[in-house]
């Protein structure tokens, strides 16, 4: 999910760091994709303790939970063999039977190429058994795994996995270490640190990107180094740890401003760096890959900023809604798990190049209604290192088939965090979540399939291989300078300033190309300082040749001081749009209403908006669909 801030040309990515816009190539054509669902742990039928029996894993191996909950996938091994996964073990019988270690959440090895461990299974748990003295002050946060380039250790969640100079594939649980990794945070380094999220490992395996929430519904992005710490003298858990250290803030103080106001005109900063949440990083690491501040209003996107000099570059423009996202080792690609293709959020980002004022309060609403709950719309796409540009929109990478229960391509199976590349570039994992109950069922219209896993599972695990591809050599690793020139250093005590303040007033926007747009920042009637809502008034209004936008919008929010994630947004639009495309963006009579948690994402509107393109008409979802 995410929150903050944006924009540039013709769909085109400048990527002024990598390469000239004049020396952007046409688009690839499609290319062939076989994709695969690689077997994981048999499902117990249960959480009960020896449901896991002999009969289902005769080799007393373990069992895993048939539902979603805490299973992650991760990305491959050096030797493009093996992935690692976050599963749950449920249904192990009581100690002293062997099988007994098998349980709870641990992190497992899983072959992707047909082969299997010497035991037999295709699976090989990294963290079960470890001795309780090589994992002190283990962390129960286990999300997002991550392989170390290196191969001998591995991200686990708020953990590292250490296994010497062995390679995690051979590595025994008495040789394993698990270290938590410690942010601090207060200037004496004492208490349990920050609360960082969705950590990202850098490419060079010692640099670390993450996101943290404000407590005002808001989030910051941050990139520092690991350094091992074995005997910490302040800081819990005080023990042999990895902390985070010259910690540095992605936000550039005094720098452009998404949005600025000169005078009484505004000035849309397309190249502001705007990192609202962290998504990774380039596969040399030059780039740090993050969802800003949009360019095209209620469209979401990918974008990359250099590390070093702060060029921002534009990966996707599709009007759907992107989030996690990885680049191929070699930077050629880009996998993103992106909504496009599933009318999701036409209704609302259909109309292309409506200019992102009305951004400043309705990112946050716009984005939660990308999910139905944990119901994902998202699937696979691949894209070049350029970036989606006119017609030319990624490829699905799980397009072939025929759209069964259960087929490569069947909608109900939905893409989540994180997808990856192999270090050859030449296939992808990704897994996916089923829709279940409530998303569907009940008084919901869609009907709830029938899981055709094994067991009956909920996610699913599957390879993509881009057949006609050659290996190729992963990039050189980019040197991250432990000082970001651009961002700002955040060490322990500091703490984060407000990022891009608008001020109310009634403002002159012109077109890139020619018309202009006024628009009026209007101040929060409770809450002295905080624009309350935005309207815009568009005359022949042209960002973008061949996109012609004329008409009004209003847009509102009202603030839950209660509950800063709660969005209860007032929307009124009756725009037409002419030129390449006959569009409109219409609210209906009493405008358009949503209440959205963005912890949750459960749609609850009244009132409409409707986006009509060249006589497609795109409606919002039901509530609660
Ligand atoms: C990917 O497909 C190619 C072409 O069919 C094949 O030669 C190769 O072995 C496949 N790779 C894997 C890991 O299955
Ligand atoms: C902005 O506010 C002024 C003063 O209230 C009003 O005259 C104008 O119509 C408003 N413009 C828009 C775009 O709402
Ligand atoms: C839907 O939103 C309305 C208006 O904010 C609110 O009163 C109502 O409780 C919400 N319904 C649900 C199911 O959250």
């Amino acid at each position: 999910m995410h929150f903050t801030s944006p924009v540039l040309t013709a769909g085109l990515a400048l990527g002024a760091a990598r390469v000239a816009a004049s020396d952007i190539p046409p688009p690839p054509l499609p290319e062939p994709i076989d994709v695969i669902e690689i077997p994981l742990p048999p499902v117990a039928p249960s959480t009960e303790q020896g449901a896991c029996t002999p009969l289902l894993n005769p080799r007393g191996t373990g069992c895993i939970r048939k539902d979603r909950d805490k299973f992650q996938a991760g990305d491959f091994t050096p030797d493009g063999n093996h992935v690692v996964v976050n599963v749950d073990f449920v249904g192990a019988p009581a100690s002293p039977d062997p099988a007994s270690i098998y349980a709870g959440e641990q992190l497992i090895l899983v072959k992707v190429d047909g082969t299997t461990f010497a035991n037999g299974d295709s699976w090989k748990c990294l963290t079960c058994a470890v001795p309780p003295e090589n994992a002190l002050g283990l962390d129960p946060r286990t999300d997002y795994p991550h392989a170390f380039r290196s191969g001998t250790k591995a991200l686990w969640g708020h953990n590292i996995i250490d296994c010497g100079s062995v390679p995690l594939d051979k590595c025994d649980p008495e040789n394993t270490h698990i270290y938590p990794i410690h942010w601090p945070t207060t200037a004496d380094g004492s208490g349990p640190g920050g609360l960082a999220r969705e950590l990202r490992l850098h490419p060079d395996d010692v640099h670390m990107g993450f996101n943290a929430f404000t407590d005002v519904g808001g989030q910051n992005t941050f990139l520092a180094r690991l350094e091992f710490n074995p005997d910490p003298a302040t800081g819990e858990p005080q023990v042999p740890r990895y902390d985070l250290v010259d910690v540095n803030l992605l936000l550039q103080l005094n720098g452009k401003p998404p949005i600025e106001v000169v005078g009484d005109e505004l000035q849309v900063h397309r190249d502001a760096i705007t990192v609202g949440e962290l998504r990774g990083f380039s596969g040399s690491g030059d780039e740090i890959i993050y969802i800003g501040m949009p360019w095209e209003s209620t469209n979401i996107d990918l974008m990359a900023v250099h590390v070093t000099t702060g060029a921002i570059r534009r990966l996707t423009s599709h009007p759907e809604y992107v989030d996690p996202a990885a680049v191929s080792h070699d930077d050629e690609w880009v996998i993103a798990m992106d909504t496009r293709g599933s009318d999701r959020q036409m209704w609302m980002s259909g109309m292309r190049w409506i200019p992102p004022m009305i951004d400043i309060l309705a990112v946050s609403a716009a984005a939660s209604t990308r999910n139905n709950g944990p119901r994902r719309f998202f699937q696979p796409i691949l894209i070049d290192k350029y970036g989606d540009r006119g017609d030319y929109f990624g490829q699905q990478v799980n397009a072939a088939g025929d759209g069964s229960d259960g087929s490569v391509n069947d909608p109900n199976w939905n893409g989540l965090a994180d997808p990856a590349f192999s270090p050859d570039s030449t296939r992808i994992v990704y897994y996916q979540g089923l829709v279940v109950a409530p998303s569907c069922g009940g008084d919901n219209p869609l009907p709830c399939p029938e899981s055709t896993a094994q067991g009956g599972r909920e996610y699913r695990l599957m390879v993509a291989n881009l057949t006609s591809r050659q290996p190729k050599a992963p990039a050189p690793v980019y040197p991250v300078p432990d000082a970001i020139p651009w961002a700002t250093p955040f060490p322990p005590g500091a703490s984060a300033p407000q990022q891009f303040v608008f001020q109310p007033g009634e403002f002159t926007l012109a077109g890139r190309v020619s018309g202009s747009a006024s628009v009026n920042f209007t101040e929060d009637a409770s809450i002295p300082g905080a624009i309350g809502s935005v309207s815009v008034a568009y005359s022949d209004f042209c960002d973008e040749e061949g996109y012609v936008i004329n008409g009004a919008e209003e847009f509102s929010r009202e603030l839950d001081l209660s509950n800063p994630w709660n969005q209860v947004v007032h929307w009124f639009s009756d725009l037409t749009q002419t030129g390449s495309v006959e569009a409109t963006k219409k609210t209906g009579p009493g405008g358009f209403h949503l209440q959205i948690d963005v912890m949750t994402n459960i749609f609850n509107a009244s009132g409409t908006l409707t986006t009509t393109i060249d006589d497609v008409v795109y409606k919002q979802p039901a509530n609660g669909t």
